[in-house]
């Protein structure tokens, strides 16, 4: 089937369109009521159909057949252990797990938070809530403990599963006392804990609290799967936002099954038995779709690996998992890849490995620059495929599909929009723009299934931040263009989002943070390119008048301020004393021009600018600090 017809009907025919779709997977009673609106006005898909993503996902396939067959691959260089589920095992062990929380009162509609590193009890406990049609919400391991707080207290879980402990690299993290302390801070108070024993660190209990995952499991009664409408949610996951405060992102259970499990055919060509590698973490959205949903969705195999692209040992990682499970295709960020580059720029380890199984590599997650797009095809021999996704929309907004019609890449483009993405770009009174020219990137309504309904707790701000921009579009925050072809070029965020090492942080956030310390009369904290992370935070601040504070003393403070508050993966490691912050006669902080300055771009300056000399002044700071980039 080419391109062209599946896209255009997806657009002209939407209902019959996922109807269709929707109709290969096991409902206990498939929707009729494809696309309606809901109480808020809001497009849903599937909202009378009866399913259980776990039944699914799990039970399904083990009633057809599949039960032998390796479900879950967890492979932990880090922990030194490999082991193979099969999906029969992964049921029992879900089912099982499923009753623990029962056991605990989770119910339908209650939520349970998921604080785990990447090892398969993580996916044991996110099926086993959707078992029983409760709602999981699951936190980065790399969260601080403030971070895991504010999430706490957002969802209000009657439950939280944790392990005593994360790896990294060679460093064993203790994940209970962090648990210990977000309790602590939040107002919210769980009514259990599970807690995954790890021998790498041992928890100790809190008694009348937590229980031990070992004991709760041996004893438990299998808890059987429970009905849940299309519409009803599966999860929450927090995503960062120009605020301080992240934005719990609702996935609900029917639109989601059938997105991931059209995907997995359609864009990552993948089919029943395959072997897929999605090297992210279990705590993003990459992870949530394509590590545990999509494959066993669809019937293929998950590979959860524990480990990083380098250092764990080496740059041949990656390579080795795909020999070792013959992976077929590959999905990881351009991180990964310019980690990969950094250590073995000569790419001798693909020639130590047997990569014959492995037929495509997927990127995305942050831009994929085309130094490093070109390295892997002409390191590997493999296609290299770039797509756009956000953790709204669960899955790609643009892509390659592969399982489709395989497009001609272009490099620096995600390709073409997915079906069911009426992909526009947009001026800022919300004419479309014509082919080269850059806007703002809007997809027109009703969007696809497994796109974000609302934000928990807070529809107004998905009104606000999504739909007011453009009446009738959907508002990505990313900005880019179409090229003649149609290909669609993301050029990144248009708001206070950051990417550092493909993940998502709010430079907003660290502002609240960093002005939070004594010495600041006022900040900014902005993304600056890094050749390896993409982009890293570095921040500009204002002394209150008298302070008289060593410069290298307060970036310390203010490095393990944010650290502290946020987790190391923001890496926050810059902060430098201005004298003025450049401003418009308004008051607003000009932001993006100090990021053009630092990327070494050429920029305009405003004539709503006050003081034009503000910005030359933090050029010469920037460029004494090594700071410029050479563009
Ligand atoms: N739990 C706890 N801490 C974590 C963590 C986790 N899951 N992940 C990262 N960290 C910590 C690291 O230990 C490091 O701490 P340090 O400053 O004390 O050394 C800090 O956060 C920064 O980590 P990171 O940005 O990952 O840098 P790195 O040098 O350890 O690794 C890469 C660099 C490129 C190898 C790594 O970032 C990577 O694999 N990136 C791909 C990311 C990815 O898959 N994202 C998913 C989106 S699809
Ligand atoms: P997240 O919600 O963490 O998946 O991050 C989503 C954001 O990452 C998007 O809004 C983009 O800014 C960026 N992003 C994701 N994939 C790509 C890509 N292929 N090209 C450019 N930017 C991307």
């Amino acid at each position: 089937m080419s391109y062209h017809a599946e896209y255009t009907r997806s657009i002209e025919a939407p209902e019959e369109f996922w109807a269709e779709k929707a109709a290969e997977l096991a409902w206990f009673k498939q929707p009729e009521k494809i696309l309606s609106k809901d109480e808020n006005g809001i497009d849903r898909w599937f909202a009378d159909g009866e399913m259980n993503t776990a039944y699914m996902a799990l039970d399904y396939h083990v009633e057809n057949g599949r039960g032998d067959q390796p479900a879950v691959i967890y492979d932990s260089p880090v922990a030194d252990t490999k082991r193979v589920y099969t999906y029969r095992e992964m049921r029992d062990q879900v089912a099982a797990f499923a009753g623990v929380l029962k056991a605990q009162g989770v119910e339908k509609g209650d939520r349970v938070v998921i604080y785990m590193p990447m090892v398969p009890e993580a996916l044991i406990a996110m099926y086993a809530v959707a078992r029983l049609g409760a709602i999981h919400s699951v936190v980065f391991g790399g969260f601080a403990p403030h971070e895991l707080a504010v999430r706490i207290e957002d969802a209000e879980p009657k439950v939280i599963v944790t392990a005593s402990c994360g790896i990294e690299v060679s460093k064993v993290l203790e994940y209970k006392p962090m648990l210990d302390a977000a309790i602590e801070q939040s107002a919210h108070k769980p009514d259990a804990c599970v807690i995954l024993q790890r021998p790498q660190a041992k928890a100790e209990l809190i008694p009348g609290r937590d229980l031990d995952w070992e004991t709760a499991i041996a004893s438990a009664e299998p808890a059987d799967c429970v009905p849940v409408k299309g519409t009803d949610p599966l999860y929450i996951l927090y995503t960062s936002g120009t605020t301080g405060k992240p934005k719990g992102v609702v996935r609900d259970n029917g639109g989601h099954a059938t997105a991931m499990n059209y995907s997995m055919k359609a864009i990552y060509n993948i089919e029943p038995g395959d072997v897929f590698l999605a090297a992210s973490d279990v705590g993003w959205v990459v992870g949530h779709s394509y590590i545990v949903y999509a494959p066993l969705l669809a019937g293929a195999t998950t590979i959860v690996y524990e480990g990083k692209p380098v250092r764990t040992p080496d740059a041949g990682a990656f390579w080795r998992l795909c020999e070792e499970y013959k992976i077929k295709a590959l999905f990881a960020a351009p991180t990964a890849f310019r980690a990969i580059k950094k250590e073995d720029p000569e790419g001798a380890q693909i020639g130590n490995y047997d990569l014959s199984n492995l037929e495509i590599i997927f990127m995305a997650g942050e831009r994929l620059d085309p130094p490093t797009y070109h390295w892997t095809v002409e390191k590997t021999g493999k296609p290299v495929i770039d797509h756009w996704w956000q953790t709204e929309t669960g899955w790609a907004i643009c892509g390659n599909l592969m399982g489709v019609e395989a497009k001609e890449p272009k490099p620096g483009s995600a390709t073409l929009p997915v079906p069911g993405f009426n992909v526009q770009i947009l001026d800022p009174e919300g004419n479309e723009m014509p082919a080269g020219e850059q806007g703002a990137i809007a997809v027109k309504l009703p969007l696809p299934p497994s796109c974000l309904p609302t934000i928990w707790n807070n529809h107004e701000r998905f009104a606000a931040g999504y739909l007011a921009d453009f009446p009738g579009y959907y508002t990505s925050g990313d900005g880019g263009y179409k090229d003649e072809d149609g290909y669609v070029f993301i050029m990144g965020r248009t708001d206070d989002v950051i990417n550092v090492a493909g993940h998502r942080l709010s430079t907003g956030e660290m502002e609240e943070i960093v002005a939070d310390h004594p010495a600041v009369a006022e900040c900014a904290v902005i993304g600056i390119n890094d050749s390896l992370k993409g982009q890293v935070p570095i921040g500009l601040v204002l002394l209150k008048d008298g302070v008289d504070i060593d410069e290298e003393e307060l970036e310390k403070e203010l490095v393990a301020m944010v650290r502290k508050d946020i987790g190391p993966i923001a890496c926050f490691n810059r902060a430098l004393v201005v004298q003025r912050l450049p401003k418009t006669r308004s008051g607003k902080i000009l932001r993006k021009l100090m990021r053009q300055i630092a990327d070494g771009q050429e920029y305009k300056v405003p004539s709503t600018i006050d003081d034009p000399s503000s910005l030359s002044e933090i050029e010469e700071l920037m460029d004494q600090r090594g700071l410029v980039a050479s563009s």
